[in-house]
């Protein structure tokens, strides 16, 4: 599944503020992930900044006048707005955000803004005066209530063009690319779906200071939360591990089994897909010591009890016998040995609608790698043989299943 931004057709509407330096990087940033890029700009916003350095990161013509419309060619206005997959105005001054608020479209991007069935993305810009003014608040109060095609980020505190600090400040350009690929991929197949994911390896603690753990990355399970994300699910992603945290996932942290199994199942609930992709400790310390356990000069070694885990899918299995859970739950099996017989019975044990079984001894699959190489069993006993792929790749074939299912 490509990125939400790739082949789309963006409108980058840029006005007269300090903030344009920000366009830029919005503008490369799109580019970069394979949007088609229209850069639509004020007589204020040139100001600021030529059309040229647009023209250079887009390889495309710039919009400056309604009025400049080379021979042969459509009215800009009409055009743009009626192709276009999103209209992104960024910066947005006050005087912009008041005009679009009462129709007014005297200028290029205005018009279009007027014209276009396009999804909106509007990122105030201003000093925190004019942003808090009455007139600017009722605005706001108009554009956001009028469609949920409209949609605001920021504005942030910091530091503003007049030197101060304060509200009004852009957000910046990365936030900006996010929110828009983020509403590109609300159109995607998976739209509506709501998806809990599970990653890492969990933690039982020995005492305050160690653990017992397995070598799970949870890289398996961000490429699944990731990919659901881009494709339009609502994710939840439950996760033992410090990766950097992925825009637009609502992420729960947990360390052990028993915080795990309490997350999954207070969040599952809701949700209509459940993927462990997470490695459970089946054991964990039978007590934890309360301070740290020192070694005392006459002892050897130390021995610790072990006592068993739940079986967090297995108890998930046993709340959807009493109609409560997701309708489709998905596990994983990461196995050394006996790797198909080992799947085939935890697919029927844990009542999963399939099972993606992965040799965890390779070194090009399984455990903190990229790439994977899985079996998929389903229920029905159809089994599906995938070759060495990256693991966002069989993200991808696992959400065409769950999506089938
Ligand atoms: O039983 P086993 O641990 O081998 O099964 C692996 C699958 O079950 C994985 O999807 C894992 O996330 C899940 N699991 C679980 N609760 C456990 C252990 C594993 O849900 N206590």
């Amino acid at each position: 599944m490509p990125n939400p931004l790739a082949n789309k057709r963006i409108i980058l509407g840029i006005t007269g503020g300090i903030a344009v330096y920000k366009a830029a990087t919005i503008c490369s940033r799109l580019v970069q992930a394979g949007a088609q890029v229209d850069v639509v700009m004020t007589a204020s916003a040139q100001q600021f900044i030529t059309p040229t350095t647009f023209q250079a990161l887009t390889h495309r013509r710039v919009y400056t006048d309604m009025f400049d419309i080379p021979s042969g060619e459509n009215i800009p206005h009409i055009t743009l707005a009626d192709e276009a997959d999103l209209l992104i105005i960024a910066p947005a001054t006050a005087n912009t955000l008041a005009k679009l608020a009462h129709g007014l479209a005297d200028n290029l991007l205005t018009a279009i803004a007027l014209a276009t069935p396009a999804l909106m993305l509007i990122a105030p810009a201003m000093e925190t005066d004019m942003w808090q003014h009455p007139a600017t608040q009722a605005n706001f109060g108009i554009l956001k209530r009028w469609t949920n095609k409209i949609n605001f980020i920021g504005p942030a505190t910091g530091r503003l063009a007049s030197g101060a600090q304060g509200l009004g400040r852009m957000v910046e350009a990365e936030e900006v690319v996010n929110q828009a690929q983020h509403l590109l991929a609300q159109q995607g197949d998976l739209a509506g779906l709501r998806v809990v994911i599970t990653a890492g390896g969990t933690r039982e603690a020995i005492d305050p200071v160690r653990f017992v753990s397995n070598h799970s990355s949870g890289k398996m399970g961000y490429a699944l939360a990731t990919t659901a994300r881009d494709r339009g699910a609502r994710v939840t992603l439950i996760s033992t591990v410090a990766l950097p945290e992925p825009f637009g996932l609502d992420i729960v942290r947990v360390n052990s089994a028993a915080e795990m199994l309490n997350a999954v199942l207070s969040h599952s609930n809701q949700a209509d897909t459940l993927i462990m992709a997470a490695a459970v400790a089946d054991f964990r310390p039978k007590t934890v010591a309360e301070q740290k356990i020192k070694k005392v000069a006459e002892t050897e070694g130390l021995t610790l009890e072990m006592v068993r885990n739940p079986d967090i899918l297995a108890e998930v299995a046993a709340q959807k016998e009493r109609g409560f859970g997701p309708r489709i739950t998905v596990g994983f099996a990461a196995e050394t040995e006996n790797l198909m017989a080992n799947a085939q019975s935890k697919l029927a044990r844990k009542k999963l609608n399939f099972i993606a079984a992965n040799n965890v001894s390779a070194t090009d699959a399984g455990f903190a790698v990229d790439t994977n190489r899985v079996t998929l069993l389903f229920a029905n006993g159809t089994i599906e043989e995938l070759p060495l792929m990256s693991k966002v790749a069989v993200a991808d074939i696992i959400w065409d299943k769950v999506k089938q299912l």
